[in-house]
């Protein structure tokens, strides 16, 4: 933060949609719309819901009941009946909804006819395990369509799925199948990254053996080298419950407020949380978003690139473009593998419109050089999303004029696993400042405060808070609405602290700076840094550990570590990669520290609290601050 002077001096610079792209816009006239929201929301939530399908219509918008919502009361809906069945009756039977491919080329089409057969075969099959509303179901599978059948299967059985990113070992995913406490879980004998199989069967097979909860698994055989013995009563094909289960479901009816799905993210707490969403506000708002942000007409071709193990894949690549029956890509594998301009060139390929990334991607793809993207024709996009973390000006622009080449606006969205869907961002319509993700969406109404909740002035870093309840909002914390009711606490005044810290300009424009709290932006992807200290901390030589986000040009943050050793153990380079490989099994690759220093003890607070602030001044050489509480 101390540089904030340099930041705001860098995006001076405006960027003004191109004309054909105004015309375009689906949202002409933002102020008015915004406004609507906000004076009027009965109505407004009341026309947008209104363009979805109901079994039975809401009797009331919103319930609020601090800090418990209620968003269209007593409406019954399914959403797959809204991504599959109504796309059908719009005419998009014969329209391609997925385009799943590999690092290596291999794509598999499915239009939306062939999506819902799939998908109620697959409920089918899930009903004859037994699995019905309100069970949940664990899914732990590679980044392909069937990963999307999986989720939605249960949605149209009222199965509550959970996703579990297939990046994470079998520690974090046996925390989250035993958290949910899952009936079933989907999985896939590997996934595939830089041209590799990485298994995900075994892992799933050492994180349930001892929980007896767990009936059924199945397992997506993907290149049928399975022996028959390898399926029995509890390990079911994928394929033969697809194949041998009937074509024909009816969707589950669901109340607005029946859960949809739990999502773990990492909080400042060792155990990560279990957001929970509900069916009706979060598919209101994800259809909503997803239709203005990225302005879908009916032949966009759409691509984002997270992985369906986040958020952003539930939100941006199953549910919101579904919704809006798009022809979606979808892409398994990394952004190098097997050349840096992999993702170009499909770019190219399928003439996509609309592509939506992070900016620690644009950021690395940025390093192979100009001369990479410049191989392919990129003039079908039109519009350029970044999620997860704030753009630098630098990678913005590049992305701007390597990737646009200046013919395609760039909307920065800011939102959170907690929020469903995007909550601040630049639309299309409006000029782009870089940096800066931009204006509240429909409904939201942030404010920059201090910790008391007092509203600051323009251009002071403060804390971002939501001041009311929105559609799509996490409805709990599975099994924990304590820590739910901690987002509406930590700030007095009856608002959603988001952690994030920001500053707002003299044009309503914000600019989010990164996590006020003890959670880590490692190439988007948040870690807490109690995470990773508890995984170290498994390791038998480690007494005591404390981990720090160090500033990383690709990553945002790395992970360094201080870890106090035993009685009786001395540092050696054996135990540094020990530890890293502790890590690596309790939580995955993507936690693992970058660096790793012993020392002899830890800073702490009298009460016996380790303060990492400490920790990160000294490593970063920087004033220690308030050290009063210290211990010595
Ligand atoms: C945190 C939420 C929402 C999908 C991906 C991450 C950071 C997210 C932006 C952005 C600056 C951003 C925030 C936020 N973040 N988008 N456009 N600009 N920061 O979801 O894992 O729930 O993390 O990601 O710090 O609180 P998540």
């Amino acid at each position: 933060m101390e540089n904030l002077e340099q930041v705001h001096l860098q995006v001076k610079e405006i960027f003004y949609p191109p004309e054909d792209i105004k015309k375009e816009c689906i949202v002409q006239d933002y102020e008015s719309m915004y406004k609507k929201s906000i004076e009027n929301p009965e109505e407004f939530w009341s026309e947008v819901a209104s363009q979805l399908h109901w079994f039975q219509k809401w009797d009331k918008v919103l319930e609020w009941n601090f800090p418990y919502a209620k968003w269209f009361v007593n409406g019954k809906t399914n959403i797959t009946y809204n991504c599959l069945d109504a796309n059908i009756e719009k005419g998009r039977r014969n329209k391609v909804a997925y385009i799943s491919v590999d690092e290596e080329g291999n794509e598999k089409k499915l239009t939306y006819g062939e999506l819902l057969e799939q998908v109620n075969r697959l409920a089918n099959g899930l009903k004859s395990l037994g699995v019905s509303k309100g069970d949940r179901v664990s899914i732990y599978m590679p980044n392909t369509v069937e990963a999307v059948i999986s989720m939605l299967a249960c949605a149209r059985i009222g199965a509550i799925h959970s996703v579990v990113f297939a990046g994470f070992s079998e520690g974090a995913l046996k925390l989250r199948i035993n958290d949910a406490k899952a009936k079933v879980v989907i999985t896939a004998t590997y996934t595939k990254r830089r041209g590799k199989k990485i298994p995900l069967l075994p892992i799933v097979k050492e994180a349930i053996y001892d929980l007896d909860f767990v009936k059924n698994v199945i397992v997506w055989d993907r290149d049928r080298e399975l022996e028959e013995s390898e399926f029995s009563k509890k390990f079911v094909s994928f394929e033969e419950l697809i194949k041998t289960s009937s074509p024909y479901f009816n969707p589950e009816v669901m109340d607005s407020e029946d859960p949809l799905f739990i999502l773990y993210t990492s909080g400042t707490t060792g155990k990560p949380k279990g957001v929970l969403h509900t069916v009706g506000g979060y598919m209101v708002n994800t259809y909503l978003t997803t239709k203005t942000v990225f302005n879908i007409k009916e032949d966009t071709v759409y691509w984002c690139t997270a992985d369906i193990g986040w958020i952003t894949g539930h939100s941006y690549i199953v549910y919101g473009p579904l919704l809006n029956g798009t022809t979606i890509v979808m892409m398994e594998g990394v952004p190098v593998y097997p050349h840096p301009g992999i993702w170009w060139e499909y770019v190219d390929k399928y003439r996509v419109n609309v592509f939506y990334t992070a900016p620690t991607a644009i950021r690395m793809l940025m390093r192979f050089g100009d001369e990479i993207p410049a191989k392919y024709d990129l003039s079908s996009l039109k519009i350029l999303g970044s999620v997860g973390e704030p753009i630098n000006p630098e990678a913005w622009l590049w992305y701007y004029k390597n990737i646009g080449r200046g013919k395609a606006v760039v909307v920065d969205t800011w939102w959170q696993t907690e929020t469903g869907a995007h909550m601040i961002t630049t639309l299309p319509c409006y000029p782009a400042k870089p940096g800066k993700a931009g204006k509240p969406l429909f409904g939201v109404v942030p404010d920059i405060v201090d910790k008391e909740g007092n509203s600051l002035p323009p251009n002071t870093i403060g804390h971002l808070v939501i001041k009311k309840p929105w559609p799509s909002m996490l409805r709990t914390c599975w099994g924990e609405p304590e820590r739910y009711e901690k987002y509406w606490k930590e700030i007095p005044g009856n608002v959603y602290s988001a952690g994030d810290l920001a500053t707002i300009d003299e044009d309503g424009y914000i600019m989010i700076l990164g996590r006020a709290d003890d959670v880590l932006s490692v190439a988007g992807h948040r870690i807490g840094n109690a995470e990773v200290e508890s995984a170290i901390i498994e390791h038998p030589a480690v007494a005591e550990a404390a981990v720090i986000g160090k500033p990383n040009e690709i990553k945002g943050e790395s992970i360094k570590a201080f870890v106090v050793l035993k009685e009786g153990y001395t540092p050696s380079a054996e135990l540094v990669e020990e530890i890293k490989e502790t890590v690596k099994e309790v939580l995955g690759a993507i936690a693992v520290p970058d660096e790793i220093e012993f020392v002899d003890k830890l800073p702490k607070t009298r009460s016996g609290k380790i303060m990492r602030r400490v920790l990160r001044a000294k490593e970063l050489g920087q004033e220690l601050g308030d050290i009063s509480t210290l211990e010595d």
